[in-house]
């Protein structure tokens, strides 16, 4: 189905990757966009602050308004006072009070809980006056930034209403489901109400910049393609390593865990992107059937080859930190995991064989998000070496966060008499190369959903197919309890993770 004009976001991605490729674009039609969950953190520190960069660049309709609904009981001035403070805390650009108040005249907050009769009533009245006022014309975003549990009730309640006369577009934040079942539930109880095209799945991985431009790096290129596959690459890595804890999220963190959490959503994302097939055009659906048709090839050998691990008590940068089970509202005998590592393979032609180790962890040294692709060695090196670090394998680095850029791995001759190889980087830094900040994953992703774009959201058939991965990973854990914690906060994970490679002989790179 192509039911939009082509449009080709790696040549708009490669001419124009950052900022002037967002202003390039169309600017959406008017709307209101509502907001469930408005009181919470993700609200406050990326929703808000991505709507002010927007506005900032002049990239909102003018007929615009954001409607806040939460429990949480204040007056329209006391929610635009807290997502004031939230820009200034959070925005990546300047205050300026002009484009503030443009923003905060199209802002209203409804207190209420969904559960009640009269909640959707309260944001339907609200949502009808807001179109007098500001001119949205009936158009609507529901943006659930709330629990599973919470989704259900407000998709229903606002999918019966759908006669506005313009249309509607809901998106959904993670975690989509529990499991595999309740995901199916959830697509079913959504789909009930709205089309597959007007359901906007969002994992902000696929907002980055760098994660975008992955896609570039393959498929605008034509030096990789040809060795992107088993006879070249010997295996892959996927990291995302964080050095925060959980932030204080404990009620969530609970029941998704590192697996839920990371794994199911942006790790796999992240895996499809490196090891999908090449669309034949940049639409949302050629897109996201590539991505599915990798996601239904992989799969972890066994239960052998997966690592999960809980960090105790450590040190981050010098400071004390408590283990996961000290950290306030989590349980003293939780068994949930903050680390998984796994191998993964994609059984098709261009990947059989060929290991995807790919890993996430809080309270590891540092932040860094890479994928590093390995390739096999040179055959036959016809020198005579003398230096161990001059056999070591090309590897093309993608440093998804944080200095952005791409990095490629070579031998090089070490200046002077003999012959000594080194390890050199062949560097390309976003910062040095553009000179102009990234915008924030969430800016780009509500943009798309604005104007109707889905190519950076998850498909329903899509979602289902990373549970699979995760639902048979985790069945063996209901079986056995862990040695929790088995690693410290500081450190690189569990002793197992490192053993997870060794048995293949490769190790985890250090970058
Ligand atoms: C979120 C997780 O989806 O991603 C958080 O819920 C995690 O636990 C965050 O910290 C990481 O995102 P980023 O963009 O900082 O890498």
């Amino acid at each position: 189905m192509r039911s939009r004009p082509r449009r080709s976001p790696v040549t708009e991605l490669a001419e124009n990757p950052l900022l002037e490729g967002l202003r390039a674009r169309r600017t959406p039609e008017p709307c209101a966009l509502t907001i469930f969950g408005a009181s919470g953190d993700l609200t406050q520190r990326k929703l808000l602050p991505a709507l002010y960069a927007l506005a900032f660049r002049r990239l909102l309709p003018e007929q615009f308004a954001v409607v806040g609904v939460a429990r949480t009981e204040m007056s329209t001035d006391e929610f635009r006072e807290r997502m004031r403070q939230a820009v200034g805390d959070h925005a990546r650009d300047e205050f300026r009070q002009d484009v503030w108040d443009e923003l905060a005249a199209g802002m209203r907050y409804i207190g209420t809980d969904f559960a009640d009769e009269g909640g959707e009533e309260h944001v339907a009245n609200c949502l009808n006056e807001v179109d007098g006022e500001r001119g949205t014309g009936g158009n609507r975003v529901y943006y659930l930034a709330v629990p599973p549990s919470a989704i259900e009730t407000i998709v229903v309640q606002m999918g019966r209403r759908r006669a506005t006369g313009g249309w509607t577009r809901v998106i959904v934040e993670k975690p989509f489901g529990h499991d595999l079942e309740s995901a199916r539930r959830l697509n079913e109880v959504i789909r009930a109400y709205f089309d597959e095209s007007e359901i906007f799945r969002i994992d902000h991985y696929l907002g980055k910049e760098t994660v975008q431009n992955m896609l570039v790096l393959r498929f605008a290129n034509g030096i990789f393609e040809p060795i992107w596959n088993r006879q070249f690459i010997d295996h892959v890595q996927i990291t995302v390593a964080e050095s925060l804890g959980i932030e204080g999220r404990a009620d969530y963190y609970e029941h998704a865990g590192a697996i839920r959490d990371i794994f199911q959503n942006h790790l796999l994302q992240l895996a499809a992107l490196t090891a999908m097939e090449p669309p034949i055009d940049f639409t949302a659906e050629s897109v996201r059937n590539e991505k599915v048709k990798v996601l239904r090839a992989m799969h972890t050998p066994g239960p052998k080859h997966v690592v999960r691990g809980q960090y105790g008590p450590g040190f981050i940068d010098g400071d004390d930190v408590p283990g996961y089970r000290e950290e306030e509202g989590v349980a003293p005998d939780s068994q949930t995991e903050t680390y998984v590592a796994a191998k993964l393979f994609v059984d098709n032609w261009r990947w059989a064989d060929t290991p995807f180790y790919i890993r996430t962890g809080k309270r590891l040294p540092r932040r860094e998000t890479t994928i590093a692709i390995e390739f096999k060695r040179a055959p036959h090196p016809p020198f005579d070496v003398d230096s161990e670090d001059g056999l070591r394998p090309n590897v093309l680095l993608v440093h998804i966060q944080p200095d952005e850029g791409v990095s490629l791995a070579i031998g090089a001759k070490v200046p002077g008499q003999g012959l000594q190889i080194r390890t050199v980087h062949m560097d390309f830094l976003y910062g040095g190369a553009f000179r102009v900040g990234l915008p924030e994953a969430y800016e780009r992703l509500i943009l798309d959903c604005l104007l109707g774009d889905a190519t950076l959201f998850t498909r329903a058939d899509e979602v289902e197919e990373q549970w699979a991965v995760v639902d048979a990973m985790v069945a063996p854990w209901k079986r056995d309890r862990p040695h929790f914690p088995n690693y410290a906060a500081g450190t690189w994970g569990p002793r197992a993770a490192e053993e997870l490679l060794h048995r293949d002989g490769r190790s985890w790179r250090r970058h």
